[in-house]
């Protein structure tokens, strides 16, 4: 769907839209703010109103391009150009809540993001709601624009069953029988050493925005909102996204210097992302409908290695050169790749679809460093993201393949593994995160 429909989609008709339109414009205040009025926190609250009343619409609250609708057929954050930084947190659910303050969260979490997305702030704002109360919104974000932020929500398999300390499989909100064949607990794959600290969690929140401040101001206030009815079990940052979906856009290069994306499916082309993306009616679920699963994988590099590496080496690799990240055998990037003339072994001739009865997947990834690992080794590498429309089809098929030749594997190893359902978009104002499935 592009981007007008998507806005068409969004047409206000319930009392949610109101509260949408009436929500304080993170510039507009900032705006009065910088002109030199001087603001005490009543005159705020007066300014607030005054821009509730003027605030036409809420696209109108960010410069052109900068925001992306949040209501559509399918969740943002998806086959969206990717932006340029990632929040990613997964959540657990705690123990003491019930299904009742789960789906009174996923409201209150679909009115922030909401906002958010539209660059506004949550609820009545930082600085603009009852002195004697914390501000419902952080604050950190002010005066800055909507920066493309995307929220896309999905739910990992133990939201549906978790297994109890005394190894019963707990179905702790009754929606086992809802859980996705799809959502599988992703098998082990040869060479994961993966650290349950990073790994699971039955809720993830996607942030992708240009600006860092923006995703994690995102993520910091749905964790705020959701304090006591979920907790993060682990987040991850990411910059310099490692796909494209936009083929006209320059490649970006991950961390081993290489252009990543060159062949993935663009968010733009609407008939691979319905054979390959979207969760089809009869797939599965009629709640996952439009939606998609969501493979999340923290790959470390060895990048100490790799930097003493050939350069022949690093190209026999991918089998593609590390300037035009052309495919071997031919002069451009773009050209079609003759899998014959690269390594077998190479990254490419495995995971491109002609090896692999055509399978494909969406990647999103994003770069991460996290400081040293103690050894003097940065903790960097891919923080991967695929989404498709049954994993058990693209991801898991395609990982066992790499897993087990895959030349990359010398310089590589996964540390961190998610797998999420992430259902369709919430489609107008009034709908909520999870509705179909909790329905
Ligand atoms: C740190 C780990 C990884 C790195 C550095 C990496 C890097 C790359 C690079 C440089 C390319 C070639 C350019 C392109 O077409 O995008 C590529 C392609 C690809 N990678 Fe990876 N990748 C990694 C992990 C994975 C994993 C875990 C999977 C899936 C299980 C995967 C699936 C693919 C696919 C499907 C392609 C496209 C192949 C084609 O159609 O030609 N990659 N990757």
């Amino acid at each position: 769907m592009d981007a007008e429909n998507e806005q068409q989609n969004a047409t206000p008709d319930t009392a949610d839209a109101a509260a949408t339109k009436s929500a304080v414009s993170r510039r507009a205040v900032i705006g009065w703010a910088g002109a030199g009025v001087a603001l005490g926190a009543a005159a705020v609250g007066s300014v607030a109103a005054a821009t509730r009343q003027d605030d036409p619409a809420p696209a109108a609250a960010a410069p052109a391009g900068a925001e992306v609708p949040f209501y559509g057929e399918h969740q943002a954050g998806i086959a969206t150009p990717v932006q340029d930084r990632l929040h990613f947190a997964a959540f657990d659910v705690s123990e003491k809540a019930t299904r009742e303050s789960l789906v009174k969260l996923l409201k209150e979490w679909t009115k922030a993001a909401a906002a958010m997305t539209g660059g506004r702030e949550v609820g009545t704002g930082a600085a603009t709601g009852l002195p004697e109360a914390p501000p419902d919104d952080t604050g950190e974000a002010l005066g800055l624009p909507a920066s493309r932020l995307t929220l896309t929500i999905g739910f990992g398999p133990s939201l549906f069953e978790k297994s109890a300390p005394d190894g019963q499989m707990v179905d702790r909100f009754g929606l086992k029988a809802k859980r996705p064949e799809a959502l599988i607990d992703l098998p082990g794959f040869k060479g994961d050493k993966l650290d349950p600290t990073r790994s699971g969690g039955d809720i993830c929140v996607q942030a992708c925005a240009d600006d860092p401040q923006v995703a994690v101001h995102a993520i910091r206030n749905l964790a705020r909102i959701g304090m006591g009815t979920v907790n993060i079990r682990w987040s991850q940052l990411g910059f310099g996204k490692t796909s494209s979906t936009t083929p006209d856009a320059q490649t970006p290069r991950n961390l081993m210097g290489f252009k990543d994306g060159t062949h993935n499916i663009a968010g733009t082309d609407t008939a691979k992302l319905a054979d390959h993306v979207w969760a089809a009616p009869g797939d599965g679920p009629e709640w996952m409908t439009g939606g998609s699963y969501l493979v999340a994988r923290r790959i470390r590099m060895h990048i100490e290695t790799w930097d003493r590496t050939s350069l022949k080496e690093q190209e026999d690799v991918f089998g593609r050169t590390k300037g035009e990240g052309a495919p071997y055998g031919k002069a451009k990037e773009h050209d079609a790749p003759d899998l014959k003339a690269m390594p077998a072994d190479s990254h490419v001739a495995l995971a491109h679809p002609d090896a692999n009865s055509g399978l494909m997947i969406l990647r999103r990834g994003f770069s991460f460093t996290d400081g040293t690992d103690g050894l003097g080794r940065l903790d960097a590498g891919l923080f991967f993201l695929a989404y498709q429309r049954d994993s058990r089809k693209a991801f898991v098929p395609l990982q066992t393949r790499l897993a087990s030749s895959d030349k990359l594997n010398e310089y590589i190893q996964h540390v961190g593994s998610a797998h999420f359902a992430c259902p369709a978009g919430v489609r107008k104002p009034g709908e909520w995160w999870g509705q179909a499935l909790f329905g």
